[in-house]
């Protein structure tokens, strides 16, 4: 179970962050209220919110998952795989250091805790442009000395490892095409998410409740076939700066 979690207000800068989306530029004012709703429906699976203020040095600041990798017990603290994000993991340090035992990516390492996926006893570390094998190995390390069996893979067409594959329990993968071939996957569920719905297959277990943006009705039903409770959340000014559901917290 998840007790906590960390989010940050978007900052006024939001529309000047990193994207490849094409989709226009975010509204500020329906920024904030997807993020609201969004911050309600943690609280709703029973989290207790730390809130950090907006950062508008940082336009990509609330996607919080990239700073860090977090369990119940210790966190990694990340080093961004983008130069332009480099140093947003500074107040995500100053807020978990009185909470978890921390570690930490040092150079040449780069990693974006959206290129990590824990599904139960295992840790899978997607090798993309944000994430370098320096920063993986680092990682690894950590991970294998708290006994987590770990698992890298290549992530060629996407962002970050998540924005394609997301375990949701249960033994239950939600997997874009991209990887639903990989050996890797293929003693999971494998829920293939279809190319039309791309964008679902960052959907976000947390405690009772799966949250999958609104919109993508296939996806949701293929999670909803498999006996959960459903979250469905407007994304839209967030897909267009490229950030999901789990880019938006840190849970633990
Ligand atoms: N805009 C999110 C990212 O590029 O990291």
């Amino acid at each position: 179970m998840f007790t906590k979690a960390i989010v940050r207000k978007p900052a006024e800068t939001f529309a000047n962050g990193i994207t490849t989306a094409n989709l226009g530029k975010p509204d500020y004012n329906l920024t904030l209220k997807q993020h609201e709703a969004y911050c309600k429906a943690l609280i709703k699976c029973g989290l207790e919110l730390i809130v950090l203020d907006a950062d508008p040095n940082f336009p990509d600041s609330c996607f919080v998952e990239d700073t860090a990798v977090v369990t119940k017990n210790f966190g990694i603290i990340a080093r961004p795989g983008d130069q332009r994000r480099l140093g947003e993991e500074v107040e995500i340090k100053k807020v978990l250091k009185p909470l978890l035992k921390l570690h930490y990516i040092k150079e040449p390492g780069k990693l974006d805790g959206g290129d990590i996926m824990q599904a139960d006893e295992k840790f899978y570390i997607g090798l993309s442009n944000r994430t370098n094998l320096s920063g993986s190995k680092q990682l690894k390390e950590v991970l294998s000395a708290y006994n987590y069996d770990v698992f890298s893979v290549p992530v060629c067409n996407l962002l970050h490892f998540k924005t394609g594959v997301n375990y949701l329990g249960e033994n239950n993968l939600l997997v874009h095409t991209e990887f639903c071939s990989k050996d890797d996957f293929m003693s999971y569920n494998r829920i293939i998410v279809d190319n039309d719905e791309e964008y679902a297959a960052n959907s976000l277990r947390i405690n009772d409740y799966v949250l999958t943006p609104k919109g993508f009705p296939k996806t949701k039903a293929s999670i909803e076939k498999l006996g959960y409770q459903i979250i469905e959340l407007e994304m839209s000014e967030f897909q267009k700066m490229d950030g999901g559901l789990s880019c938006l917290s840190l849970r633990f």
